[in-house]
């Protein structure tokens, strides 16, 4: 009954997207039937449509904050500022100062430890591609875009190529984009600025652009190197209608520190990952900026076992099979299989522990783990499937939408 009506009515907001009313019943709709998560991408429209009441401006950031929607909760802030709202404003600010301070963890940012930021950013990146699981196409295709346009750049003059703009790594979380960015930085030799969102954001006005611009300085001090910009979807949130909003300048700081590179930022190579690609302000993507954007799907079978080769290296193992562990576990993230080595390990642990000796780990442990972790890939699939079937953004998830036609995944996804 509600998933007719759900679908009637995407159905309708489709056919008329600019209906904001139509669009307004369907995220409370996507609400009532507990779909939260597609409700929050259909306010996120809203609200740039200028589409959602002043007195929902409240509810939909506790909403947002609930399930981790940073960028959506300052938005809805700000747009409850700029409306006058006075009620749960504050509550809205309480949440947003919670949520940057819960990603930042306990980090303490005082002088001696901000020196050792600084000083670790000169070193080079230590972590290459063996030690990323998988993933040998994007690796080759990471080599030809970027390491070597760096270590080759006569071959590109030559043939009249540019070798500018950033790369942008999307896909469900877990499944090693970080890794890969810090590895690309490794296999050029160079050093790795991490701009973690929590390094940039700041409640105080103005705060967090200042921040980014600091990021982008201190990239420069250290180049040549690779400028890593994590949850670009937070720094860059579409927001393209609301002209002079908060979010609005710090995306166009993010976009003029993008464009100065190459006419100054030579030899800073800007690389960017993030697990919502639809939250990514389309300005981003124009040409000179994130004009290379790359997929990182899921590992497949034999990325897997690639993966879990990886992880095991360093544990003590006997007759751990990985090509049927690889194959017990679809849809695992990279991180999940990390997470069922971790949890094989504690049961050798609680062995040693009980009976003495050092026990390798063996197939019984990690069988005996496995039920307890789930593929945690499959909620990001359904979203992106979502969106490519009802948000027409088709072209921008070409490779996504080939992904998702495989017989197997979409049999995994029914
Ligand atoms: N391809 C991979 N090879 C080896 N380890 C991986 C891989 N993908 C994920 N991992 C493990 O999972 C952790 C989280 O991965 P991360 O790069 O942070 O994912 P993402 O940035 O895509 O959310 C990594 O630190 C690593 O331990
Ligand atoms: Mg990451």
């Amino acid at each position: 009954m509600t998933n007719d009506r759900i679908s009637a009515l995407r159905k309708a907001v489709e056919a008329s997207p600019d209906d904001v009313l139509l669009r307004l019943i369907l995220a409370e709709t996507l609400v009532a039937a507990d779909e939260t998560d597609s409700a929050l991408d259909e306010y996120v429209v809203l609200l740039d449509q200028h589409g959602l009441p002043a007195d929902q401006f409240v509810p939909v950031g506790e909403l947002a904050a609930a399930n981790g929607r940073l960028a959506l909760l300052r938005s809805c802030l700000e747009a409850a500022r700029q409306a006058g709202v006075v009620e749960g404003t504050g509550r809205l600010q309480q949440l947003v100062d919670e949520m940057i301070s819960e990603r930042s963890g306990v980090r303490v940012k005082v002088g001696p430890e901000d020196e050792a930021v600084v000083e670790s950013d000169t070193v080079k990146e230590t972590t290459t591609f063996d030690q990323v699981g998988g993933m040998d196409e994007i690796k080759r295709v990471i080599h030809r875009m970027v390491i070597l346009p760096l270590s080759r750049p006569e071959l590109y003059s030559k043939y009249g190529r540019r070798s500018g703009g950033g790369v942008m790594l999307y896909g469900p979380p877990g499944c090693g984009k970080t890794l890969l960015a810090r590895a690309t930085a490794g296999e050029c030799g160079l050093p790795f600025v991490n701009v973690r969102i929590e390094d940039v954001m700041d409640p105080y006005l103005g705060v967090s652009e200042r921040n980014l611009h600091a990021a982008f300085e201190r990239a420069r001090a250290n180049a040549p190197c690779v400028l890593f910009l994590d949850e670009l979807d937070a720094l860059a949130f579409a927001r393209h209608k609301h002209g002079g909003s908060e979010s609005r300048r710090l995306v166009d700081v993010l976009l003029q520190e993008l464009d100065a590179i190459g006419s100054e930022n030579e030899g800073l190579l800007v690389l960017a990952a993030t697990n919502a690609p639809w939250d990514v302000d389309e300005a981003m993507l124009r040409p000179g900026r994130f004009d290379r954007v790359i997929f990182v799907p899921p590992p497949d079978e034999p990325a897997r076992a690639d993966i879990l080769s990886v992880v095991l290296k360093d544990v003590p193992t006997t007759g751990v099979d990985l090509k049927s562990l690889a194959g017990q576990t679809p849809m695992f993230s990279g991180a999940d299989l990390r997470a069922l080595v971790e949890r094989g390990v504690d049961r050798v642990i609680d062995e040693a522990l009980t009976s003495g000796g050092e026990p390798p780990l063996s197939m019984q442990h990690l069988s005996a783990a496995l039920p307890t972790v789930k593929p945690s890939t499959l909620d990001w699939l359904h979203r992106v499937r979502s969106y490519i079937e009802f948000a027409n953004q088709s072209e921008r998830y070409d490779d996504v939408a080939e992904y998702l036609r495989s017989k197997d995944i979409r049999r995994r996804l029914s």
